[in-house]
Parts: C-alpha cells; sequence; structure tokens
C-alpha cells in the first residue's frame, strides 16, 4: 500500500449530503501516514459537525476567513503554504463554479486560491447538476488548470435519483492521493541544488549581481522534497522562504557558492545548478566605498569558477544537470554548455522575455539530453520543477 508519510493535507469540506464521508477519507489519509488539517464552508457544517473533525485530524477546524483569532494561530496564507495537497472533498456544483471564477469568499476559496500545493476536488451532486453543460465546462476549466478529478461515481443518489454525481468512496479518493504522490521516484536521494543570484562585491556596498529570484531553485528543491528527496539548498541572496524539509546553505559569493556545491556533493546522487552565478567578479574589491570624484572608473574583471563543471568533473557518480539561460538560438547554446561542462542534461530557458525566465512565476523550458529534446510549454514554476524532477527519475531510473 503506497504512503502518504512526510505529507500534509487540507481537506475541504462542502455543503454536500456527501460531507459524512468525509470524516473516513480524514481518518484514511491519517492510517497512511499524513498530516490533515480541515477546512469547512459554511454550508458544509449543516451537513457535519467541526468537532467530529477537530477531534479526528488533532488540529482545530478552519472554517472563518475573517476570524482574528484563527488568523492569529496558522493564518489562512500559512495554511496554504502549509499543505502539500488541497483535496476538496465533498466538491458541490456551486464550489467547483466558485473556484473557476476565482472568487475568495470563503476560507476554502482563499486557500484555493493562495496555495502553490497540488489541488484534487471529489465533486459530488446530484445526477442532474453533474450533466448540465455549466458543470462540465467548469471541469474542463479546472482540469486545464492542473486541477486533479476523482470521479464522480454513478448509482442511487441521495435524493433518489440514478446516475453519475455520487462522491467516491473513501478509500478510493484516498488512493488517488497517494498515487499522486506516488512519485517517491527519489526516495533515499540525495539532492543538491544551487538557487538564486551571486553578488561579486565592488566595495563595501556595491556588487555586480543579477536579476534571479530563486524561485526556480526553490521549486525545485520543493518538487524534490515531494519525490522523497533529502535535499539541500546552496541560496544566493533571496528574499524567498525555504521550502520545508530542506536545509539551506546560504552563499553570497560564486567562490562561496563554489566551495559549498563541491562540499554538499560528497555524498549526493543528484546535482542541479539552477542558481544565475556571475560569470566574473571584480578582481580588486575596495575596502572602503569608492568615492563619486572621477568621471568615469575601470573595474578589471577576472573569472569565477564555473561550479556546475566543478562538480561534473570531481563527482563522475553524480548525476549532474545544468540550467542554460539564452537570449537566442536556445538548443544550440544549450547543447554547447552540455557537452563543454560535461552534464548529464541541462535544462534551456529563454531569459530574453518579460513573462518567463528571471523573475517570473512562470517558465518554458527545453530538457536537453545527449540523444533527447523534450518541450516544456510555459506553465508555473512549481510545476515545471515537478516536471524536471520527474525527468531526472527517468533518467537515472534507465
Ligand atoms: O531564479 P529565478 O528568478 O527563478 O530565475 C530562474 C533562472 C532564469 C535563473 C534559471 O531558470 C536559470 O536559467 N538558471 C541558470 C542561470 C545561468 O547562470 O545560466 P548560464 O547559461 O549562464 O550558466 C550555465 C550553467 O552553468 C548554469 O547551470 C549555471 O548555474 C552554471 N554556472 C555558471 C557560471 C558559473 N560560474 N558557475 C556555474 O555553475
Amino acid at each position: 500500500m503506497s504512503t502518504l508519510s512526510n505529507k500534509r493535507i487540507i481537506v475541504g469540506i462542502t455543503g454536500g449530503i456527501a460531507a459524512y464521508k468525509s470524516a473516513e477519507i480524514v481518518r484514511r489519509l491519517q492510517d497512511r501516514g499524513a498530516e490533515v488539517q480541515v477546512v469547512m464552508t459554511p454550508s458544509a457544517e449543516e451537513f457535519i459537525r467541526p468537532l467530529t473533525l477537530q477531534a479526528l485530524s488533532g488540529y482545530p477546524v478552519h472554517a472563518d476567513l475573517l476570524d482574528p483569532e484563527a488568523e492569529a494561530g496558522m493564518g489562512h496564507i500559512e495554511l496554504a503554504r502549509w499543505a502539500d495537497l488541497l483535496l476538496i472533498a465533498p466538491a458541490t456544483a456551486d464550489f467547483v463554479a466558485s473556484m473557476v471564477h476565482g472568487r475568495g469568499n470563503s476560507l476554502l476559496n482563499a486557500i484555493y486560491l493562495a496555495t502553490p500545493a497540488r489541488i484534487a476536488v471529489a465533486p459530488a451532486m446530484n445526477q442532474g447538476m453533474w450533466s448540465h453543460p455549466a458543470t462540465s465546462d467548469n471541469m474542463q476549466t479546472l482540469k486545464q488548470r492542473q486541477v486533479m478529478i476523482f470521479g464522480p461515481d454513478s448509482g442511487i443518489q441521495a435524493c433518489g435519483d440514478i446516475g453519475e454525481g455520487r462522491m467516491q468512496q473513501p478509500d478510493t479518493i484516498v488512493d488517488q492521493v497517494a498515487n499522486c504522490f506516488e512519485t517517491g521516484q527519489l526516495s533515499g536521494k540525495k539532492v543538491v541544488i544551487t538557487a538564486g543570484p551571486t553578488r561579486e562585491a565592488i566595495d563595501p556596498v556595491r556588487y555586480i549581481s543579477n536579476h534571479s529570484s530563486g524561485k526556480m531553485g526553490y521549486s525545485l528543491a520543493a518538487a524534490a522534497v515531494e519525490a522523497g528527496a533529502q535535499v539541500t539548498i546552496i541560496s544566493g541572496p533571496v528574499s524567498l522562504t525555504p521550502p520545508d524539509r530542506c536545509t539551506v546553505i546560504p552563499a553570497v559569493s560564486a567562490a562561496e557558492m563554489h566551495n559549498a556545491a563541491l562540499a554538499a556533493c560528497v555524498d549526493a546522487d543528484i546535482f542541479i545548478a539552477s542558481a544565475a552565478v556571475a560569470d566574473y567578479r571584480p578582481v580588486n574589491v575596495a575596502e572602503q566605498k569608492i568615492k563619486k570624484s572621477a568621471d568615469s572608473i575601470e573595474l578589471k574583471l577576472e573569472k569565477n569558477p564555473d561550479i556546475v563543471s566543478a562538480v561534473a568533473e570531481n563527482f563522475s557518480d553524480l548525476f549532474v544537470v545544468g540550467f542554460a539561460a539564452e537570449t537566442q538560438d536556445i538548443e544550440t547554446y544549450a547543447r554547447d554548455k552540455l557537452v563543454r561542462k560535461k552534464l548529464d542534461a541541462i535544462v534551456a530557458n529563454d531569459v530574453s522575455r518579460t513573462d518567463v525566465g528571471f523573475n517570473s512565476d512562470d517558465n518554458e523550458a527545453w530538457w536537453i539530453t545527449a540523444d533527447s529534446c523534450q518541450a516544456f510549454s510555459k506553465r508555473s514554476k512549481t510545476q515545471l520543477a515537478r516536471d524536471i524532477i520527474d525527468a531526472i527519475s527517468k533518467q537515472i531510473a534507465r
């Protein structure tokens, strides 16, 4: 039986008769090792008492978007970030419609909008409501937004109708939840990831750097944790909260990142170089702030060590993945780096665009190995990171 150990799941309950099955879902998720918190819409409370779910989950049940006391505890954004999966079961036709329209009028809606977690819905409604074109369109939209749809089943309904629309049985839902984490692909593997920019000092207050936010690297770290890996991020200066369950080693300059990477890779299996490392640094770092007197000054730069090349050179058993930040002839330049830096694979991305690449929430990339090139169309960095981790897992399993 697949496990959910180490996984955090929010069970969102909306107001339908199938809500009584949600208690069983909470129990079954816990049996598989998941930590579960429950969020209810106001109408769900008409069908099942929050106290039952509180007793089962071991957490206070979250229901009110505007409750200052609850917000002082684990606020809704914190809760949204806490989860690895948001499972809405049962999901009524009305709630599905509110998801499609991006409404934030209940705590559960707000969490749905804010969460970077995977999302699954288990629809439950009358067969007529399920087969209505509006519901079909809404389900289609959710699918396009990568929301997983569990069910529904068909059979006799609470209202006496027969047809499709019954919520699936708790065990079936929990199996699907487990399957969506059933990567376990990197279980037992140690993954080291460089992320963010480096800063190369000019004087005590100035430096050379770039626009990397660290989002791509931190998303990769989160995806590797999801896949069961033990993850170390060697992070340049960024203003992101590190994903849970990762070790973070801060590094400001390329030289620091180089040393940290070589040390961390000693017992690693996979190295992913997503950091935007400065290729050059000032030869001399002024001890005092450079005064603005001359009309122009010259800055002599010297090459930084190439971190990913050094790792590939020193650790021949390691699976090494580089990134290629390109503005033209993307595949050609990326392939050149793949060969020159002796990498196992390279992720090429276009950094000339503002909607992807540096500092955006989305990215578009090509996964390139010696004998293949796979395009990943524009998607969130969270999703792209999962796709890259999946590609790595498949490659090392060969
Ligand atoms: O951080 P974000 O805002 O989310 O942006 C993500 C990103 C655009 C920074 C990321 O997707 C990306 O492209 N990272 C690689 C940036 C880069 O430095 O690319 P490059 O083509 O110059 O370098 C090629 C490879 O060599 C990279 O893996 C880089 O980490 C590595 N390198 C480069 C120089 C150096 N001195 N040491 C290195 O290890």
